[in-house]
């Protein structure tokens, strides 16, 4: 089976927006065609990337991981060693690029975990791109280091306080702004989802971690891994390292999603798993979204604010429906479980959203043969995390330190 980047996938797909945004679409979708035919720009890309942001990034051996589940040999693409902390940054710097060709002076954005805001703050100081990213409150607080980070870099941080207060009230705020500002803004969406051409765009982009990882396995191992495992929010990460290797039928590719409080419960972002979501249009695409019978936006509930989302890619809901890829469910507790036995067995912090794909590799890991491998995409790395790490361990002596800092608020001297 071959992916070809179209305005569909199957019935998956589309773009259903206001006639304003027609023009900045269509503007879009033909400079996005021309940068993929120019080899010029992939190879400015990967120097960026090189330069900037620490690409390629390393396949990691999790020796003491593989020894304490005892079956496949469990390595990890290390994307949480990224500038910025995810795989994030790859298609920020792509559509960064893309919106000096077409003129733009400001660039705004959604974020839920807060990774994706920071790196587009990071290349609008970069690029020279006047900044507004759009995060729901709920996810501000829970991510809070990273809105610090945002404002620091110059971006201005708009919360939002109305609806589910998360990803999806972030995504409809910025397309409220992109209607009004057309002209000057580029509106660099953060994953493989939304109106065509962004979910084949954000997908291309990505697939510099597949290309980089293939390349990995041939010359290190000689062979492909058996599986690929890796967290689903809009489905930029895992469309990321998967494209490379939907060809080959013998790897085998897992995307997991967030169970939540549950796969029974109503506290979940499950739309492939389990039937749980259901064909729908809406933030101008079609594809599986978690919604009640009269096609009203349900809410979802992860510890994972970047997994924590409505939709889905359409390129993912297509390839799930061809049984290209498997999917799996994860919860709290579980990816909780996996972040902390990673920390101490491989001294890796990673971030709530990849303990998802690691809970998934350790379910697995002990079934499968010594001499198959599992490739974890590590999409992003811990810090961001430090406040619900501290909550959910229930960590006393970091609470104490919380409060004592709360209380002492000093005045700058500089
Ligand atoms: C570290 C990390 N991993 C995974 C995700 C999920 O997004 P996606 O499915 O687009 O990779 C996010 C989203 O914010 C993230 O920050």
């Amino acid at each position: 089976m071959k992916l070809k980047y179209d305005s569909y996938y199957g019935s998956f797909g589309g773009r259903f927006n206001p006639e304003i945004l027609h023009g900045v679409f269509t503007e879009l979708t033909e400079t996005f065609e021309k940068v993929k035919a120019d080899n010029n720009f992939w190879l400015e890309y990967e120097k960026i990337l090189k330069n900037y942001s620490g690409r390629p990034t390393p396949i990691t051996e999790a020796t003491n991981l593989t020894a304490h589940f005892k079956g496949a040999k469990i390595l990890i693409k290390r994307e949480d060693l990224n500038h910025t902390g995810s795989h994030k940054i790859d298609n920020v710097v792509g559509q960064g690029l893309l919106a000096q060709r077409m003129g733009k002076k400001r660039l705004i954005a959604e974020t839920g975990a807060g990774q994706h805001g920071v790196a587009v703050a990071t290349i609008a100081a970069k690029l020279g791109f006047s900044c507004t990213i759009y995060m729901g409150e709920i996810d501000a607080k829970r991510q809070r280091p990273n809105v610090f980070w945002m404002e620091k870099l110059g971006a201005e941080v708009i919360e939002i306080k109305s609806g589910s207060r998360t990803l999806k009230e972030a995504i409809n705020e910025a397309f409220r702004d992109w209607v009004n500002n057309p002209k000057d803004t580029h509106y660099l969406l953060g994953t493989a989802c939304g109106p065509h051409p962004f979910p084949s765009l954000v997908a291309w982009l990505q697939s510099i971690i597949g290309k980089e990882a293939k390349r990995q396995m041939i010359k290190d191992y000689q062979k492909l891994p058996t599986k690929i495992i890796a967290s689903v929010g809009g489905g930029s990460n895992s469309l990321g390292i998967f494209q490379e290797f939907i060809e080959h039928k013998e790897v085998g590719l897992v995307a997991v999603e967030a169970a939540g409080l549950g796969v029974d419960t109503d506290n979940h972002s499950m739309r492939l798993t389990a039937n749980k979501g259901t064909v729908g249009i809406a933030q101008g695409y079609k594809t599986l979204f978690f919604q009640d019978e009269e096609g009203q936006m349900r809410k979802t509930h992860s510890i994972a604010a970047g997994l924590d989302y409505i939709g889905v890619s359409p390129i993912l809901a297509y390839l799930v429906e061809k049984k290209r890829i498997d999917c799996a469910a994860i919860s709290d507790k579980e990816a909780l479980i996996a972040a902390k036995l990673t920390m101490r067995k491989e001294g890796i912090i990673p971030a709530l959203e990849s303990a998802h794909a690691l809970a998934q590799a350790f379910k697995e890991a002990p079934k499968m043969d010594k001499k198959d491998i599992i490739l974890v995409n590590l999409s992003g790395r811990g810090d961001k995390d430090i406040f619900n790490f501290g909550d959910l361990f229930f960590d006393k002596k970091w609470q104490t330190f919380i409060k004592q800092k709360a209380a002492n608020q000093i005045e700058s001297k500089i």
